[in-house]
């Protein structure tokens, strides 16, 4: 199969096409670079491109002739729920409009087969009883301009299925961590464990947001996905496409179990051999108690499912880390 890979020089992005690449796929990327590194994609062929500019559409045309490509994979985006926040019209440019444009230019090349990159986002803060899973087919009820977009393509996509029989599947991530190679590792400082990553080797400690949640040991609990398992769900979606009529899906992409902030720190210090002591500090605005997957729709449909779980999560990012990032000489543990 040829694939086009949008945001494959990114962190999740050069996972999948690594993964694609040794399974025998053919790859072309197209990335703005933007957070994206080039060295990411090996040799596969890359072109810088902003999906959100108004001439996007002829370029995408023109890579997807010159490549023969029969199936795309949409990554790139922009992906920070703060930002969004605060640049929310550039965010639905940046995010629905490069999507508006890639389905254009699949239109009208009559590519049908797009694996989507959604979020768990798009759930916002559930109203749901504590310790209740995620269903893909409950409210969506997003807090955030970037959970928004998320569910806008989704809605685009479910819109292009039944006009012009395009066939879909969103991939709605839970929290992504890990590294399934060392060079591939997240290179930035916005979620839970590269944040406490840097904190430590800085030779600080982790602050907790909130420790009076109604959870088991007061602070939020989260559904960690290795960024392998993930990358190979977006495979099994492909192949999914491949064999199976259903115009438009939407599946979760997590293990189904949840890990607290604090089991989470605690397995940094296992992994890294720090003495994590974290402090408490307030609650985060927005923060969900509990935001864990049902997986059972992915397991039945895709016959796909996690096998990593957060010791190796915390260890595989940790081996990433350390190599680029250093450590300081003594350890405080
Ligand atoms: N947290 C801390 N201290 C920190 C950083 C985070 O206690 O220094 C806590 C947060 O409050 C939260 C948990 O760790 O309870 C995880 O926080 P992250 O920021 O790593 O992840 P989120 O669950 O907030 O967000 C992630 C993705 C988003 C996506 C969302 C979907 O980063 O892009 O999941 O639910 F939208």
């Amino acid at each position: 199969m040829s694939v086009l890979v949008t945001g494959g020089a990114g962190y999740i992005g050069s996972h999948v096409v690594r993964l694609l690449r040794q399974r025998g796929d053919t790859v072309v990327v197209v990335d703005d670079l933007s957070s994206g590194v080039a060295a990411n994609v090996g040799d596969a062929p890359l072109v810088q491109l902003d999906l959100s500019v108004s001439d996007a559409v002829d370029s995408l045309r023109t890579v997807i002739a010159d490549h023969g490509v029969d199936a795309v994979i949409h990554i790139a985006a922009k992906k920070q729920v703060g930002e969004s926040a605060a640049r929310p019209a550039w965010y639905y440019t940046q995010n629905v409009g490069g999507t508006a444009h890639l389905m254009l230019a699949m239109e009208a090349a009559g590519v049908r087969k797009l694996m989507f990159s959604s979020s768990a986002a798009t759930y916002g803060n559930p109203d749901v009883p504590p310790g209740s899973l995620m269903r893909e087919n409950g409210p969506s009820s997003p807090i955030s301009p970037y959970g928004e977009t998320k569910l806008v393509c989704e809605w685009m996509m479910r819109d292009a299925a039944r006009a012009w029989g395009l066939r879909g599947v969103g991939l709605r991530y839970f929290n992504v961590a890990g590294a399934g190679w060392p060079e591939l590792g997240d290179p930035t400082r916005f979620n839970l464990i590269p944040i406490a990553l840097g904190q430590l080797t800085e030779g600080k400690q982790p602050v907790i947001f909130g420790s009076d949640y109604p959870t088991q040991d007061g602070t939020c609990i989260r559904d960690y996905i290795h960024v392998l398992d993930l990358a190979d769900a977006h495979l099994a979606a492909l192949d999914y496409l491949d064999r199976d009529d259903r115009p438009y899906d939407i599946f979760n992409v997590g293990t189904g179990t949840g890990s607290s902030v604090s089991e989470v720190l605690e397995q940094i210090g296992r992994s890294t051999g720090y003495d994590v002591r974290p402090t408490i500090g307030d609650r985060r605005p927005g923060d969900p108690a509990t935001l864990v997957a049902d997986v059972s729709r992915i397991a039945d449909a895709l016959g796909w499912r996690a096998h990593h779980d957060l010791a190796a999560m915390v260890d595989s990012a940790w081996q990433a880390w350390e190599p680029t990032h250093g450590a300081p000489a003594v350890r405080p543990s």
